[in-house]
């Protein structure tokens, strides 16, 4: 049979061509559908990551990492090839994430994995991209995240230790973790997927209650299959109490200096040495400047650790956005916990937007360095648009949107948010609520301070002042008769670092008094702002315009139009106070006029071409305008100490 024949027929040219044009188009379908697919492409596999000696092994050779963190969570689906792809044309070999219990199981026993949480795809996406990934489970992360990403539920438990052996958390770490380790076991290097490491817990050694903890976290790694190195990461004082068997340790710094490197080869001799977050800038609190770290001095140290053969993970490569009301506080050496800001830019070497910056640039050039090919092409930038300021169109009082909330409670005491009977009984995580009750005098309203975290004071709707940890009297006017006192009390963000884990419940979290009286009676409304909550608001019909003078606190609509594709862009409110803003019903976060922070990142895939819905909730004052900017306002900067 001659070769050009098919079932014993000749083929004319035409056809020939035809056909060649048909595998051409199958080849690349196939190659397509399956480039994308949990089946890893490297599937020559030998041996993963080994710390047998001073230097790191991958599949037998020697290895450097050369790492990167980028939070699934904190960066809007649809950017993360865009983020892995300019983190490999960076130089980086690695990616690193924290694994958030918080959004992953927001109900005890409701585990959510998919869209903006599908760890899988995210792990997909790494592999087909030829990153190899670190994954660093928690259950506790930090990361400047609410309770530092444990569920604000564990809390309902009146005794509850967290990050302890206490029976309350580690079974619902055992149920959390028969979740999340199933999903995770496939994509490790062993079973040909991209995970080569897999951190035990984190920082340990900075909290160190409970001596029985770590060996509990690896154990429960193990016995469901983790099969890749284990690792520790501890700063240097934590070195000294964190670790656990049978991880290798690892350390976290900003600025090296050599002793920590030789307290590591003294702890750990012979092991391969790795800086496990290398802060490559540092996180933002309300109401403090923002912090930047300057590149040179950033390229100067990761130079020096690469001269000394370390492997290396950049914390954060690229921050993204605390959206929703996700971030945590920090509150070591403060008097009283202050809150993270919305943006997570970090000052890092991609911004938050995903911009390069300096330090993205002189990374580059460095990390080519350590490759024999030349680095990929660098990803081309996304467009930015500032859209025309748009104007308020109609507001909602805070108290007409009550009939979009749950049932309020009724209860004798004050409640905090974690023990009301919302949510299936797990009560509020994020947000605000009010509690109202019925004063009959004026005079001094004492919080005993048992504000958690700021209260916004009215009677009979009549704003009165702000208690929080500072200002923890207020005077309440006299008036006649039977009056309606309000607290809309603000859970700003749970601490995420240091030993008081276990007292971040919100809301009112013990009795106040007025007159030295103990309050009682109290109505109280969750306020969590969930989408739910939010779509009943957009479609009521209670908004008024705004030629009548709105009502604080209130939600404020307008609507606007983006003619052609949606681009990515930044909200400014310079004529309002405090509050938090929806685009499309999506939660976009915090802004606080008091910085520094003057700009809220809206992603472009959160807009849709035509009309938009964008709902601020304001505590009290707006100019009626919200105007939009094509770069990001961090506020003033001030270098990192
Ligand atoms: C620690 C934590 C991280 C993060 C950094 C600061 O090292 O492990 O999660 O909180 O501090 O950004």
């Amino acid at each position: 049979m001659e070769s050009s024949s098919v079932f014993g027929a000749r083929l004319s040219l035409k056809q020939r061509y035809c056909l060649l044009l048909c595998v051409a188009v199958g080849a690349t379908v196939v190659y397509h559908l399956t480039r994308n697919k949990t089946e890893p492409k490297r599937m020559n596999r030998s041996e993963g990551l080994r710390a047998n000696s001073s230097q790191f092994t991958l599949e037998r050779k020697p290895f450097r990492i050369l790492g990167g963190s980028i939070h699934y969570f904190r960066v809007p689906r649809a950017y993360w090839e865009d983020r892995l792809l300019k983190m490999k044309a960076c130089g980086l070999n690695t990616l690193t994430t924290y694994v958030p219990w918080n959004l992953h199981e927001p109900e005890r026993g409701m585990f959510n994995f998919e869209d903006q949480l599908d760890l899988g795809a995210y792990l997909s996406l790494a592999a087909s991209l030829d990153l190899w990934v670190i994954l660093r489970p928690g259950p506790y992360i930090c990361a400047e995240w609410d309770l530092g990403g444990l569920p604000s539920w564990l809390l309902r438990d009146k005794n509850m230790k967290l990050r302890t052996t206490y029976p309350g958390f580690t079974d619902a770490v055992n149920s959390f973790f028969n979740q999340l380790i199933k999903r995770v076991v496939p994509h490790q290097y062993s079973k040909g997927g991209p995970i080569i490491a897999v951190q035990v817990e984190n920082e340990y050694g900075s909290y160190a209650k409970d001596k029985e903890y770590m060996p509990f976290i690896k154990e429960a790694l193990l016995s469901r299959g983790i099969r890749e190195l284990l690792l520790t990461s501890d700063n240097k004082e934590g070195l000294k109490l964190g670790g656990v068997k049978g991880a290798l340790e690892t350390i976290n710094f900003q600025k090296l200096s050599l002793n920590d490197f030789s307290y590591l080869e003294e702890i750990q001799p012979q092991k391969p040495k790795m800086v496990m977050e290398y802060w490559s800038g540092w996180f933002d609190l309300w109401g403090n400047l923002h912090h930047v770290y300057a590149a040179e001095d950033m390229i100067a140290v990761v130079t020096e650790i690469l001269k000394l053969d370390m492997s290396i993970n950049l914390y954060m490569f690229h921050g993204g956005t605390n959206f929703g009301f996700m971030n945590g506080a920090f509150a070591v050496g403060m008097p009283a916990p202050k809150p993270m800001v919305t943006s997570y830019d970090y000052d890092a070497p991609l911004s938050e937007a995903g911009d390069y910056t300096t330090k993205y640039h002189l990374l580059r050039n460095l990390f080519s360095r350590y490759h024999t090919q030349p680095l990929p092409e660098l990803p081309s930038l996304r467009e930015r648009r500032a859209y025309q300021a748009v104007v308020i169109q109609q507001h909602l009082s805070l108290w007409d949107s009550l009939h979009f909330t749950d049932k309020p409670l009724k209860s004798e005491k004050p409640v905090n948010m974690e023990n009301l009977p919302v949510n299936n009984k797990n009560g509020q995580s994020y947000g605000y609520t009010l509690y109202e009750t019925t004063i009959t005098s004026g005079g001094a309203l004492n919080s005993k301070n048992n504000v958690r975290d700021r209260a916004l004071v009215f009677v009979d709707k009549h704003f009165v002042g702000v208690l929080d940890y500072k200002t923890q009297e207020l005077a309440v006017p006299d008036g006649k008769g039977r009056r309606t006192l309000s607290l809309l009390v603000e859970n700003c963000g749970r601490v995420n670092y240091g030993k008081t884990l276990d007292e971040q419940r919100k809301g009112l979290v013990g009795d106040i008094e007025l007159n030295q009286r103990l309050l009682r009676d109290f109505i109280i409304h969750s306020l969590d702002m969930k989408p739910g909550f939010v779509n009943r608001l957009e479609t009521a019909g209670h908004w008024l315009s705004m030629r009548q003078w709105p009502n604080f606190p209130g939600f404020f609509k307008a609507r606007f139009y983006v003619h052609s594709f949606p681009k990515d862009t930044f909200i400014k409110l310079p004529g309002w106070l405090k509050g938090v803003v929806f685009i499309n019903g999506k939660n976009l976060g915090r802004y606080w006029s008091i910085g520094p922070q003057q700009a809220l990142y809206v992603p472009g895939p959160w807009l849709h071409r035509g009309d938009n819905q964008v709902i601020v909730f304001e505590e009290q004052e707006t100019d009626g305008k919200i105007q939009f900017a094509s770069s990001p306002d961090y506020g003033m900067p001030v270098d990192v100490q």
